[in-house]
């Protein structure tokens, strides 16, 4: 190690989650409007085999750019993107065609996707774009596509930086909406401007590094970044994890330096019973004893608190929207370390609802903590439904990959909107079966085990104990906190995968 690199480590670490705490993502403005104005590059929606031409261009200059998007053979179908040169006339020096095939038929998410293929095409150095969204005809589709792709960009503008000593300027470019209803696409805009602000945090928390992301370190990023909203937060420490007799979550940071805590934040929009949204923040997986001795299995073992960044995110989304919803997220933070003091496999501890679990195998440390999760979020708070959200199994990356969460469910009302939000979103959720796995976590020395076969049922049921009678959803979100390379509404790195889709449930369900 060179000493320039060396010094740059003790720089991080020394100074790192002070600027983390305070990242506004985003350097650019949106603005709605029906006014029109000169741009460097201007993007025009265009439904499929319609014809690119406005009144205020004169008939050589329509004739022009048509001919142009013929020769590139741009119809206007969905998520087509085409760069043309402008020719004089067209208030810009660049064109881009964008696509929006039948704009009646056009999903939400299919809008977000593309913006953000937009935001990936566009010279992130223009300092005004114009987006043309006239042709689209109906002014309330128009506003509401608008809007969606607004949010698709805003999505992939996003970057987690702060370990860049040089880092790439963000982009500053203020993007200009010509619409004729400015008035409703900015009221979309804004829900989703919420949103956004909700999946970057959890962004921020799911990227952060397991030296620098610890239990309390997560704690104070979740109380800054929600610090101007109408939530309630309740910390508690990890004297009190033990003293309330939280076994499970206390053991998961047996050998570390860093305490377990469990962190409560509560938006109470509405006087329904509240769901309560646990989330895994187990923020650094080694595995304990039962160590991952495999490179690949270890690395990224940081994006192991993703379900926590969910959670938050998605209370941060609701309450910025001020929507009308009785939400509460619980996020049980641990840190899986190895020391003489660590948890052994074959230990027996006893839960908050006291429960003796045989823990078989310290790897197995999300459920520990998500079981004293679901018992705290019954006991305080007295849910209507449960959700947990977790990256919980290795199992679940190999049943589904990265394109589905695992759900599991105990109510059906419950898994149907959950599926359903997954659909509106574009994170997507595929059933896995659980009522034939009876007697999976049994164990011949304590109450129940804490690992058995399948993995990713053995997890759920393991859940589903500690959930109680209280309706219960669980999403395995293994394999979906990270992307290796930008890919859609993703800039590479952490997706905060779940923020979407659990604040479309919550605001759907009745
Ligand atoms: N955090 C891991 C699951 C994981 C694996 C997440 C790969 C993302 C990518 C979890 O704590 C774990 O280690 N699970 C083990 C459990 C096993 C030891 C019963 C697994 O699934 O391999
Ligand atoms: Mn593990
Ligand atoms: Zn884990």
């Amino acid at each position: 190690m060179s000493l320039k690199q060396f010094v740059g480590a003790v720089t991080l670490s020394s100074a790192l989650v002070a600027p983390a705490l305070a990242d506004n993502h985003l350097h650019t403005s949106t603005v709605f409007s029906d006014q029109n104005k000169n741009s460097e590059t201007r993007v025009i929606f265009v439904p499929e085999d319609q014809n690119i031409s406005f009144s205020n261009w004169s008939s050589a200059v329509n004739n022009a750019v048509s001919r142009a998007a013929a020769i590139e053979e741009f119809t206007g179908k969905a998520a087509q993107l085409t760069s043309v040169v402008a020719p004089e006339g067209t208030q810009a020096n660049h064109l881009l065609l964008a696509g929006v095939g039948n704009p009646a038929e056009m999903s939400r998410f299919e809008a977000e996707k593309l913006g953000a293929a937009i935001a990936a095409a566009l010279n992130s150095e223009s300092e005004t774009v114009v987006f043309d969204t006239r042709l689209i005809g109906n002014p309330g589709l128009a506003a509401e596509i608008s809007a969606r792709a607004a949010h698709g960009i805003d999505l992939r503008n996003y970057r987690f930086d702060r370990y860049q000593s040089e880092p790439e300027a963000r982009p500053q470019t203020t993007y200009h909406w010509l619409v004729n209803s400015p008035d409703s696409a900015e009221k979309h805009y804004q829900a989703s401007r919420a949103i956004a602000e909700g999946v970057f945090v959890a962004r921020d928390i799911t990227a952060l590094p397991g030296s620098d992301g610890y239990p309390k370190a997560i704690v104070e990023l979740a109380q800054e970044a929600m610090k101007d909203l109408d939530i309630e937060i309740t910390v508690v420490t990890p004297e009190q994890v033990e003293k309330m007799g939280m076994g499970l979550l206390h053991s998961v940071s047996q050998g570390s330096q860093h305490g377990s805590y469990l962190l409560a934040a509560h938006y109470k929009g509405s006087n329904d019973d509240p769901v309560a949204l646990v989330g895994k923040g187990n923020t650094f997986d080694t595995g304990g004893y039962n160590l991952k001795t495999s490179s690949s299995s270890i690395v990224r073992m940081q994006t192991d608190k993703a379900g926590a960044g969910a959670v938050i995110g998605t209370v941060m989304a609701l309450a910025a929207q001020k929507a009308p919803v009785n939400v509460v997220a619980v996020a049980p933070l641990s840190h899986n370390l190895i020391s003489g003091s660590a948890t052994l496999p074959g230990d027996v501890v006893k839960a908050g609802d006291g429960t003796l679990v045989e823990i078989v195998n310290t790897d197995a440390e999300g459920r520990l903590i998500l079981g004293d999760g679901n018992w705290y979020a019954n006991d305080t708070y007295q849910p209507r439904a449960i959700a947990n959200i977790a990256t919980l199994t290795g199992s679940k990356v190999r049943a589904l990959g990265n394109e589905y969460g695992a759900l599991f469910a105990s109510d059906k009302g419950l898994r149907d909107s959950i599926i359903k939000a997954g659909e509106t979103t574009g994170e997507k959720v595929w059933e896995m079966p659980l009522d034939a796995y009876e007697g999976i976590i049994d164990s011949s020395l304590a109450d129940i085990r804490n690992i058995g076969s399948p993995g990713v049922q053995a997890g759920a049921a393991f859940l589903k104990h500690f959930a109680g009678d209280t309706p219960w959803v669980h999403v395995d979100m293994a394999g979906d906190a990270m992307v290796s390379s930008a890919t859609g509404i993703h800039p590479a790195g952490p997706t905060g995968y779940g923020v979407r889709l659990l604040t479309e449930w919550v605001l759907q369900l009745d």
